[in-house]
């Protein structure tokens, strides 16, 4: 069971995760978050629940985890500075802070794949679905739906890139309380950067990235590319070499050729 004192020990933030709402079943945090109740209307609202019966992934994918044993939570953001300019800041935003915290916490190396999945040793350790409810063009409600294996070790489906969690790469269980309390520790604090500083956050995620110059495959529905991963844009966004020219791509399954 989630212990609330120990994660409210070392939670630091001022605004992310002080109205914290623990579930012990939803369909999915993200949907509970975008459409709930008013109850769910404050910046900064973070909702943890132990059990996902219709969790969801990117691309309509469903997204597994085993009740009780990882962290699957979603973060309300309402307030328009974060992602007034570039929404897809925020992906790079989650994804770097989830680095961070692994490597902080348990000295174990990440690397980041485009556009937000967490990677050690080339397996996915976490996903990032990023969603929002809309008023004419205005976004009203975006939620950061995060799922992180933490003590899972079996994994019994078929994924497009291969799973693990902390403990299967650590060969011990780990703490999801002090696990969680560092992730939005460190998620708050980047938020803040990517409004003074944008620039860093695209620099930091791009650092951490080891596909870019590598030759991939981008599949995205059924359209396969292939080419140079060249770079990514302001816009957060990737522009791929193809042969006779340079395309900028706003989604996809990535692989090394
Ligand atoms: C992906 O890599 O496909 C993204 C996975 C995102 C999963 C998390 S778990 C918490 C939140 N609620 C959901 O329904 N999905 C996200």
């Amino acid at each position: 069971m989630f212990d609330l004192e120990k994660f409210d020990l070392k939670l630091n933030t001022d605004v992310i995760g002080r109205n914290f709402i623990f579930a012990e079943e939803v369909p999915s945090t993200n949907s509970e978050l975008l459409t709930g109740s008013d109850l769910y209307k404050k910046h900064g609202t973070v909702l943890l629940a132990e059990k996902q019966t219709d969790g969801k992934g990117r691309k309509n994918r469903a997204w597994y985890s085993d009740d009780q044993l990882n962290l699957t939570f979603s973060i309300l953001i309402t307030e328009s500075k974060y992602f007034k300019k570039k929404v897809n800041l925020l992906n790079f935003v989650s994804s770097l802070a989830l680095a961070a915290s692994v490597e902080n916490l348990y000295q174990l190396k990440t690397e980041l794949k485009w556009p937000n999945d967490v990677l050690i040793e080339d397996k996915k350790v976490a996903g990032i679905l990023i969603e929002s409810t809309s008023k004419g063009s205005k976004i009203e409600r975006l939620v950061i739906g995060i799922g992180l294996n933490v003590n899972q070790i079996a994994f019994q489906r078929k994924f497009t890139t291969e799973p693990t969690s902390l403990k299967k790469e650590l060969g011990h269980p780990v703490e999801r309380e002090k696990t969680l309390a560092e992730i939005l520790n460190n998620i708050e604090e980047m938020l803040n950067t990517s409004i003074k500083f944008p620039d860093k956050i695209l620099e930091d995620w791009k650092s951490k990235c080891k596909m870019i110059g590598e030759r991939i495959t981008v599949v995205n529905d059924d359209v396969i590319k292939q080419g140079i991963f060249n770079d990514i844009d302001k816009n957060g966004f990737m522009v791929l070499r193809t042969d006779d020219k340079m395309e900028t791509l706003h989604s996809g399954d990535v692989s090394i050729l």
